[in-house]
């Protein structure tokens, strides 16, 4: 069976998507430098999985750790997972997201050409979609970046989109994630962000189990039903069954794809509190405050092409990505400690 290379391997989506890769039967190599993740988590994917985790703690702009991972693994495609991933603290500290994103994907494609191996899934994000001027998004929906994170991404896809014009051997699928959500329904395995998290859900679970005071509703005043920001969740385990699906169209279709991954369907903040609530049977109690700077009122996908290139498309609905959450969070209320 292909073997599959995952970088970023322990993080919250690489992780679920390599026991869904295995699931499927696909041999896989793991490497993390565990710079955003716990080394705990291969014990859990062993539990899962009931399989011993083939992983290498590596940096992926560490050029001649990655060599000897390709010279000592016969890889058939990358699942390019591996960046730093907050909005805000981009802004902070550009230069170590040029470097890490952009240095650290250039280095594990030239390990890989060097290796002769030519196929990437590039982790990507609607962030590229900046703010949208039309919905639902579509993959022709025009570009922009409005953070040094989105420019990661939009650089990345732009520097992938030329090494496959100049060299055709090269096969890309970009994936453009909405609002990644949702846990393992076992509980085993979810998202652990360090420090205050950034993002809604993994806020709205910490307030459930008592870690913090109650949740600040960025806005209230948006052009939605109820004022407060719309978005597109999409549960894990669903991004992680469309991370197979691409990586059985690059090895058996050899051809390159670009595609939405989001459900279509779009949640307010308001929203996914109700559902967290009914879900868990834990209040959230919460405040709304002043937008948070950079927002949009409104981003949700049309999730079409997905469904047409890669026969893939999104299963798991709102009160299923909170039930899950909240097993995970209510299970490790301290993450992966
Ligand atoms: C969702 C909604 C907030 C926190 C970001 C990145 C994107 C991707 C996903 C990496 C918004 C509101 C949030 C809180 C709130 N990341 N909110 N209180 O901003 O849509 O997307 O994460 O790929 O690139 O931009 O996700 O979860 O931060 O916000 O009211 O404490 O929840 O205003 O409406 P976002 P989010």
């Amino acid at each position: 069976m292909a073997r599959i290379l995952l970088t970023g391997a322990t993080g919250y989506i690489a992780s679920h998507t390599w026991l869904a890769l295995a699931a499927a039967g696909f041999d896989v190599v793991g490497v993390d430098n565990f710079s955003n993740s716990s080394p705990l988590v291969l014990d859990r994917l062993a539990e899962l999985g009931g399989f011993q985790p083939v992983f290498v703690e590596a940096d992926v702009t560490d050029k001649a750790a990655m060599d000897t991972i390709f010279d000592q693994h016969a890889i058939d495609a990358v699942v390019h997972f591996a960046a730093f991933k907050a909005v805000g603290e981009s802004t902070q500290i550009p230069l170590a997201y040029y470097r890490n994103n952009i240095g650290g994907l250039v280095n594990v494609a030239q390990s890989m050409q060097d290796h002769g191996v030519t196929k990437l899934v590039f982790s990507s994000s609607a962030t590229v979609y900046g703010q949208p001027e039309t919905l639902p998004i579509t993959e022709n929906s025009p570009l922009a970046a409005t953070s040094p994170y989105g420019t990661t991404k939009l650089m990345g896809e732009e520097l992938l989109r030329e090494l496959e014009r100049c060299t055709p051997a090269w096969k890309v699928a970009y994936l453009r994630y909405f609002n990644p959500v949702g846990a393992h329904p076992s509980g085993r395995i979810g998202e652990d962000p360090r420090g205050i998290p950034n993002n809604l859900m993994p806020y709205v679970t910490q307030v459930a189990v008592g870690k913090r005071p109650f949740l600040q509703v960025f806005g209230g005043d948006y052009a939605t039903p109820d004022g407060t920001g719309v978005r597109d969740y999409i549960h894990v385990m669903d991004l992680a069954e469309g991370h197979v699906a691409a990586v059985r169209h690059l090895l058996d279709r050899n051809a390159s794809v670009t595609v939405n991954l989001g459900t279509g369907q779009g949640y307010s903040v308001l929203d996914v509190i109700k559902a967290f609530e009914q879900a868990s049977g834990r209040t959230i109690a919460h405040q709304i405050v002043a937008r948070r700077p950079g927002d949009v009122a409104e981003c949700y996908a049309d999730p079409s092409r997905a469904k047409a290139e890669l026969g893939w498309s999104a299963t798991r609905g709102l009160p299923e990505m909170c039930a899950d959450s909240w097993r995970w969070q209510s299970g490790n209320p301290q993450g992966f400690a």
